[in-house]
């Protein structure tokens, strides 16, 4: 076994299941943040003593005997694109967890602690002179310090969107009891709140955040914009425009600026990203697309990726496409759903590695949404046990590791 068996007891359970703002197409936009576990090492010990012996087959024997502690996913792809994965704080300030991490993964994204909701200080912005924003920086300097020090560079997510943003940010005076402001204030604020995130995180720990999701999920579920954002009922469609300007004009010139959504793969959203990405191309602000890409072991379509993926290389030469929440929920994990799950994700990558190499597309980042199956938000959200990721809830290489590693190796024998 790669990684020591744990037993996990969760804190209470209010705590373990806080229920956040977001998105991914659920009519309530509920989330499920995925929370820190306790460990305890007696039990941990205990449990490995006592494990029982299991019976095996020849195809598990050979998955087990591939030992993934000497293979890297980002050595792997290292000439193609990075490789990443969504954390949270306290798996960073974990010296075993901060090991697998950077073992895999050269970028990462804070599943939540970077979300305006995170960020933004309620008391504070009430009693700003100056009627703007303020931030709240401690979280936010302990996680930039724990990338620059473990060598991990960060996706920036996320500054615009409609989930995980507080009502009262819209609102007079900040006061939840009072109306909304008008366009032009919202505008200020927003300039003002991109403004100092993006500059705090450039100046005390320049080059850690690489790229930035301005606006998330600004799409309708059936066609064109959403329209349920407080961002669009205030300001109105042009604040995507807006906020891609303002970020444009504070971020340094090597800082990558992505907009990001699910479901990029419905014909409606590749048309209404196609022509909202050119318009704002045009105007020099952005650099790419993020194709959040939660798949569903349903819903998984390799060909439809790779047509939304040829849409969207075809605004502009050179436009980036990140893949920057995936994930495959399956609600099985027996053998035979975790390897056609594997096989899933090597026709993915083999699809990724194949219009990357051959310059069909500009794949700069793939980044998973969780570390392991113990953490991943699906579980919530699905309400049903989800087993998405690359690895097991013991911390053991799940067939679809070795699958996409297969895919860069692959590639390699090929050239
Ligand atoms: C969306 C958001 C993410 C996260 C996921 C669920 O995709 O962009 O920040 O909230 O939902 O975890």
């Amino acid at each position: 076994m790669t990684f020591k068996k744990k037993i996990v007891t969760c804190m209470a359970s209010a705590m373990a299941m806080a229920v956040l703002l977001a998105g991914c197409g659920n009519s309530n936009n509920e989330q499920t943040a995925t929370s820190e576990p306790q460990v305890t090492e007696a039990a941990e010990d205990k449990a490995e003593e006592t494990a029982a012996p299991t019976t095996e087959t020849a195809a598990e024997d050979e998955i087990q005997n591939k030992d993934a502690s000497t293979m890297s996913l980002k050595e792997a792809y290292k000439d193609l694109f990075d490789i990443g994965v969504a954390v949270n704080s306290w798996q960073l300030a974990d010296k075993k967890v901060l090991a697998r991490i950077t073992k895999d993964y050269s970028t990462f994204t804070c599943e939540n602690e970077m979300k305006p909701d995170y960020l933004l200080d309620h008391n504070a912005s009430m009693e700003a002179k100056d009627g703007m924003p303020v931030l709240t920086t401690e979280k936010l300097d302990e996680i930039l310090t724990m990338a620059e020090d473990a060598g991990l560079k960060m996706r920036g997510h996320t500054l615009v969107w409609h989930s995980q943003t507080p009502e009262w940010l819209f609102r007079e005076g900040y006061d939840d009891g009072k109306d909304y402001v008008d366009k032009d204030t919202m505008l200020k604020r927003m300039e003002s709140y991109i403004k100092k995130v993006i500059t705090y995180c450039q100046e005390k720990h320049p080059g850690v955040v690489y790229a930035w999701d301005v606006v998330n999920e600004c799409a309708s579920d059936n066609k064109g914009l959403r329209t349920d954002s407080l961002w669009y009922k205030v300001i109105g469609e042009e604040y995507i425009e807006k906020a891609f300007e303002y970020a444009r004009k504070y971020a340094d010139k090597d800082v990558k600026l992505f907009i990001n959504d699910y479901g990029m793969t419905s014909p409606e959203r590749r048309k209404t990203y196609t022509a909202l990405v050119k318009k704002i191309w045009d105007q020099g602000n952005i650099d790419g697309i993020g194709m959040q890409s939660h798949h569903d072991r349903e819903n998984f379509d390799v060909a439809q990726i790779e047509t939304s993926i040829y849409a969207f290389s075809a605004i502009a030469d050179g436009i980036e496409i990140q893949l920057t929440e995936l994930d495959m929920h399956y609600n099985d994990n027996s053998e035979a759903a975790m390897k056609e799950q594997a096989e899933n994700y090597k026709k993915l990558f083999d699809l990724l590695v194949n219009v990357d190499t051959k310059g069909h597309a500009n794949i700069t980042n793939v980044t998973f949404w969780g570390l392991d199956d113990e953490h991943t938000w699906l579980t919530g959200f699905k309400k049903e046990t989800s087993y998405p990721l690359l690895y097991d809830k013991d911390g053991n290489a799940k067939p679809s590791y070795f699958a996409i590693i297969e895919a860069a190796e692959a590639a390699k024998a090929a050239q």
